[in-house]
């Protein structure tokens, strides 16, 4: 069997991202849907257009490293994904919807997170400059997404779960 290289674990993971990016872009609307506050609602339709666009990125990557763009599934996604869709289901009605809305979301993102930073790691030791610059503007999306649920999980979310309580 041939050794694995660094390359190899590249075009795992980013198969990985790409399978986790496509049922991300599934989920959010639901979210959206879901949600109770109109922030929070517009919240989730804003990344879900980004992740469009983050799809497209990760398109071009593949085409850089001239692989075919394929996803291979990812059982951490779809676990995380299934949380947020439990909160859907069970806090259907309550007011503290949206606290546990932000708390599924925060997960996904942290999971982008940790995901894309790893990636753009890699591609800078193997020197690949162009895909570098796509997945850190990703990076930044899911960093400032992730922040925008902070902000609004500490200014209304949170309290209004409280209130129902
Ligand atoms: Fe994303
Ligand atoms: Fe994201």
């Amino acid at each position: 069997m041939k050794t694995k290289t660094l390359n190899d674990l590249f075009l795992e993971n980013l198969k990985d991202i790409y399978y986790a990016e496509r049922k991300i872009l599934k989920a959010l609307p639901k979210m959206a849907r879901g949600a109770q506050s109109e922030e929070l609602k517009e919240a989730f339709s804003t990344h879900a257009e980004e992740t469009q666009v983050q799809i497209e990125r990760l398109q071009q990557v593949f085409e850089i490293i001239g692989k075919r763009a394929v996803g291979k599934t990812c059982p951490a996604i779809e676990g995380i994904i299934e949380e947020g869709e439990e909160v859907l289901d069970t806090f259907k009605g309550s007011a503290a919807i949206d606290a546990g809305l932000v708390a599924a979301a925060q997960a996904v993102e942290h999971y982008e997170m940790a995901r894309y930073g790893t990636l753009k790691a890699w591609a800078e030791v193997l020197g690949m400059d162009e895909v570098v610059k796509l997945l850190d503007q990703t990076l930044e999306e899911e960093m400032s997404t992730d922040e925008r649920l902070t902000a609004l999980a500490d200014s209304s979310v949170n309290a209004t779960a409280l209130e129902a309580a």
